[in-house]
C-alpha cells in the first residue's frame, strides 16, 4: 500500500483501530428515508461523535459545510431505486476524477454475492480497486444481502473474503452468529451495518458482539438516526468501540 491510501485508511480507523462510521446514504436507492428527510438537519448533530461520514455525492454537496472537518466515505455504486424488483443491477455511479474533486478518503461500492448481478457487482469492485490504487484512495466494499438470503457465518464469510480478495482496503458486512469466523477468514478490516432500527440496547448488544469478535468498529446509520436521540445513541455507540464500555454502561448515556 502506499502512503497516501494507508493515511486516508488512518483518518477513518483511529489509532485504538477502531472506528465509528456515521451511514447516511440510504437515499441513494430508498429516497427520503425516514429520520434522513432533511439530511442535512440530522447530520450536523452527529459530526463532532462521528470518525467518518458514508453519504453520496448529492448529499454531501447540498447537505455538508465544506469546511466540516471530517473523512468522507463516498457511495460510488447504485442506480436502481426500491421499486426495482432487483437491486443487485448496481454500476459505478461516480468517477475517480469526482472523488478526488470531493477530497474523499475512501469510496463505497456494494457487491451482490449470489444476487442475479453478482458478477457485475464484483467486476464493478476490482475496477473500483484499480482505479482508488492509482490514486491512493481506499475501497470500502460492503455486502449487500438480498432478502431471501440467510445472513449466516458461510455467506457472510463467503462474501468478505471475496470482496478482500478482488482487493477491498475494508468490508462493511452484517453481524452474524460466530462472527469471529468471518473476521478470521477475511484478511482486510471489518465494520458491521446496523440494519433495520431495534431497540437502542439491542443495537449497542450488536456494536459489542461485533467488537467483541473482531469488527475494528460499525458504519452504523438507522440505528443512530433514527434513535428518539439520536446524539446520545451515537455517543453510546462511541463509547462501546473507542472506550470498552459494556452495554449496561453505554445504554445509561441513551436514557
Ligand atoms: C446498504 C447500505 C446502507 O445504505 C447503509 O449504509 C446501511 O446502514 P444501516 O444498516 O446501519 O442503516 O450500506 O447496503
Amino acid at each position: 500500500m502506499d502512503w497516501g491510501l494507508e493515511n486516508r485508511l488512518a483518518r477513518i480507523i483511529r489509532k485504538d483501530g477502531r472506528t465509528v462510521m456515521l451511514a447516511v446514504d440510504h437515499g441513494y436507492f430508498l429516497g427520503p428515508t425516514s429520520g434522513l428527510e432533511v439530511a442535512g438537519k440530522t447530520i450536523e448533530p452527529l459530526l463532532p461523535h462521528a470518525d467518518s461520514l458514508m453519504l453520496t455525492r448529492g448529499v454531501l454537496r447540498t447537505s455538508v459545510a465544506p469546511d466540516t472537518d471530517i473523512p468522507i466515505i463516498l457511495r460510488v455504486s447504485g442506480g436502481n431505486s426500491i421499486l426495482d424488483k432487483e437491486l443487485s443491477n448496481e454500476e459505478i455511479t461516480v468517477g475517480i476524477e469526482e472523488a478526488i474533486r470531493l477530497n474523499v478518503s475512501a469510496m463505497a461500492l456494494s457487491i451482490y454475492v449470489g444476487g442475479e448481478y453478482e458478477h457485475q457487482t464484483l467486476i464493478n469492485l476490482s475496477k473500483l480497486v484499480d482505479e482508488g490504487e492509482k490514486y491512493g484512495i481506499p475501497v470500502l466494499a460492503v455486502t449487500a444481502v438480498g432478502k431471501e438470503m440467510a445472513r449466516d457465518t458461510k455467506y457472510l464469510g463467503l462474501c468478505c473474503r471475496i470482496a478482500a480478495e478482488l482487493g477491498a482496503h475494508f468490508v462493511k458486512t452484517y453481524y452474524c452468529e460466530e462472527f469471529e469466523k468471518v473476521v478470521e477468514s477475511c484478511p482486510v478490516p471489518i465494520v458491521i451495518a446496523g440494519g433495520k432500527k431495534i431497540p437502542e440496547k439491542d443495537a449497542l448488544q450488536l456494536a459489542y458482539n461485533a467488537i467483541q469478535r473482531g469488527a475494528v468498529g460499525v458504519d452504523m446509520g438507522r440505528n443512530i438516526f433514527q434513535s428518539k436521540n439520536p446524539v446520545a445513541m451515537i455517543q453510546a455507540v462511541r463509547a462501546v468501540v473507542h472506550k470498552n464500555k459494556s452495554v449496561e454502561e453505554a445504554y445509561e448515556l441513551c436514557l
